[in-house]
């Protein structure tokens, strides 16, 4: 029976990525990596508490101790049905932003209460991400070889038509040497491997799978975004040292057991929306205009699977007489 179509939440979180990447924009290049995350973090709190939701963050910013605001744990939302889970990165690529490269984004993502893994003090994942057409190849069990050579034939492609994105880090020496062997080419990145899971699922962004070590809550939203976009991630959790260890085995996680999209992310109720701060390869960054700025956000669901690109255009004239942020300060500019 045909349903009565109901709200996507995703349509009004696009708001508070928008928020996020406005204020943060400010900050591209001037290599304060503290301030512009201050920035885009104030402005997606304040525009969260006009969400109709009773969310509960379960990707932040860290424990309450150490991030005064949106703390893993904190209510957000004005406290109105839906119940959810909610996961944020204010800007992923903190550091591309100061340095004004290419690939930072503001990202959120909910699901419904409880549907949400909590990797806690479990600081990075191992991962392996790719779009619809690879989702079933992939095994993180298997050599790395045998994983490209299933996406080459799951895409009907050779391996070396293949791009593996990496992230630029020493803990990477053996995973280049074996995607070198097995002959497919790489695209390494500074930083920002939520934006690369997205570019496995864009077949115009050249990009074929991530591989490699990143941060946990990172692998939580690529997973919300993947699943809205019918891609596959499987990750496992990649304790440092004995203390994430023990963490582990206190929270009674497997540390040898593949958590896939399904695992990390359940149900199939997840909203999600993304804005781009600086250019990257699916979502431009913030051009600001003298009077205003123009924004480019991906916003998806993934029940209905509709992925929409929003460009929004922002006047400060009138966006500063309903919002409490100052978006049209510039960085370091005085208080008026
Ligand atoms: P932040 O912008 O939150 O600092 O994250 C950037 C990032 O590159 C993530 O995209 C990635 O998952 C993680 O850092 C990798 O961690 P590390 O820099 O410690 O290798």
């Amino acid at each position: 029976m045909a349903q009565e179509p109901d709200r996507n939440l995703a349509l009004e979180l696009v708001r508070v990525t928008e928020a996020a990447a406005l204020a943060a924009g400010r900050w591209m290049g001037r290599g304060d990596r503290e301030a512009a995350d201050r920035a885009a973090v104030e402005a997606m709190r304040l525009m969260l508490r006009s969400i109709d939701m009773d969310g509960v963050v379960v990707i932040g910013e860290g424990e309450k101790d150490e991030a005064p605001m949106l703390y893993n744990g904190e209510r957000i939302g004005n406290g109105r049905p839906p119940q959810v889970d909610v996961a944020v990165d204010p800007i992923d690529g903190t550091r591309l932003l100061a340095l004004g490269r290419p690939g930072a984004l503001a990202v959120i993502a909910l699901s419904e209460r409880g549907t949400m893994f909590s990797p806690g003090r479990i600081v990075y994942m191992s991962k392996l991400a790719v779009g619809p057409e690879a989702r079933e190849a992939i095994d993180l069990d298997a050599p790395v070889a045998e994983n490209l050579r299933r996406i080459a034939r799951a895409k009907g492609k050779d391996i070396d038509d293949l791009t593996v994105v990496i992230l630029d880090r020493d803990r990477h020496a053996d995973l280049i040497r074996e995607v070198r062997a097995a002959g497919a080419r790489i695209k390494l990145i500074p930083d920002g491997d939520v934006s690369a899971a997205l570019m496995t699922a864009f077949p115009d962004s050249g990009i074929d799978v991530l591989m490699g070590i990143g941060g946990s809550p990172e692998g939580v939203i690529a997973a919300a975004a993947l699943k809205c976009l019918g891609g596959e991630i499987q990750a496992r959790l990649w304790p440092r040292n004995e203390e994430e260890r023990r963490f582990a085995a206190e929270m009674g996680y497997d540390l040898r057991r593949i958590l896939t999209a399904d695992d990390l992310v359940r149900g199939d109720n997840i909203f999600f929306a993304a804005t781009g701060i600086t250019d990257g390869e699916i979502l431009r960054g913030v051009r600001y205009t003298g009077a205003g700025a123009r924004t480019h956000s991906l916003v998806m669901r993934s029940r209905s699977g509709t992925i929409r690109f929003v460009e929004a255009h922002h006047r400060w004239d009138k966006l500063m007489r309903i919002s409490g942020y100052p978006y049209d300060r510039g960085a370091g500019e005085a208080p008026r």
